[in-house]
């Protein structure tokens, strides 16, 4: 399973990199605004950053011009990924962009019919927005699982990512359901390292040593 870290705030992108378990990165438009930097400035630099797959959304909403800003996007580096939102005119442009050699995300996918269109469109990657299937009031496990299904039924190549993760328990859901890639908020991925019992036994076995060692 791949990782991708869900932000676009460069020290987060710093640190987990340097843990050596980050393929690539995503980030939207609200996480480049919340950074308040150039929205190619900051793409640049994550690009210098992480060596894999970097998602950069587009902003317009019809086909023709969707393929515009993502040429002018993917430019700025060879992994740049183009997010695209899941409407006809964005699968209108993934088609468009898939025969141009640039790869896409479908975005703000909820449900199994919209990847099956994502898939078909030959979308690179597909994300499905967990954390927000769920605030709906549907299982993002089973809403995945059936993504997850007719990707294997077809041998589609699109990549699931499971995005808009809000726990450990949705990295594990992912994981379990077979999902190629997780993109994960820094926070969450901090709390998949930590367990208090971790811990207790690292102050045990210091104790002792030190004790061992005075002796
Ligand atoms: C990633 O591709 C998505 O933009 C992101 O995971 C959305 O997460 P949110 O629902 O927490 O905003």
């Amino acid at each position: 399973m791949k990782f991708f870290i869900d932000t676009a705030n460069l020290q987060e992108i710093k640190e987990a990199a340097s843990w050596g378990i980050i393929d690539g990165v995503t980030t939207n438009p609200s996480l480049i605004a919340k950074e308040g930097k150039d929205f190619k400035k900051v793409v640049k630099e994550i690009c210098r950053i992480v060596n894999g797959p970097i998602s950069a959304e587009v902003v317009i909403l019809d086909a023709k011009g969707m393929v515009k800003e993502a040429k002018k996007i993917s430019a700025w580096h060879k992994n740049i990924v183009i997010k695209v939102p899941m409407t006809p005119e964005g699968i209108k442009a993934t088609v468009a962009l898939k025969k141009l050699k640039i790869k896409t995300n479908i975005t703000l996918v909820f449900n199994a019919q919209q990847a099956l269109l994502a898939a078909k469109a030959g979308a690179a990657f597909i994300s499905p927005f967990l954390g927000r299937i769920d605030d709906l009031g549907y299982e993002s496990g089973i809403v995945l699982e059936e993504m997850m299904t007719i990707i294997r039924n077809y041998n589609f190549k699109s990549e699931i990512i499971a995005a808009s993760i809000r726990s450990i328990n949705h990295v594990k859901l992912s994981a379990e359901l077979g999902a190629h890639i997780a993109t994960i908020p820094f926070s969450i991925l901090e709390q998949m390292f930590k367990h208090p019992k971790t811990d207790e036994g690292i102050k045990k076995f210091l104790d002792d040593w030190k004790k061992a060692e005075n002796n």
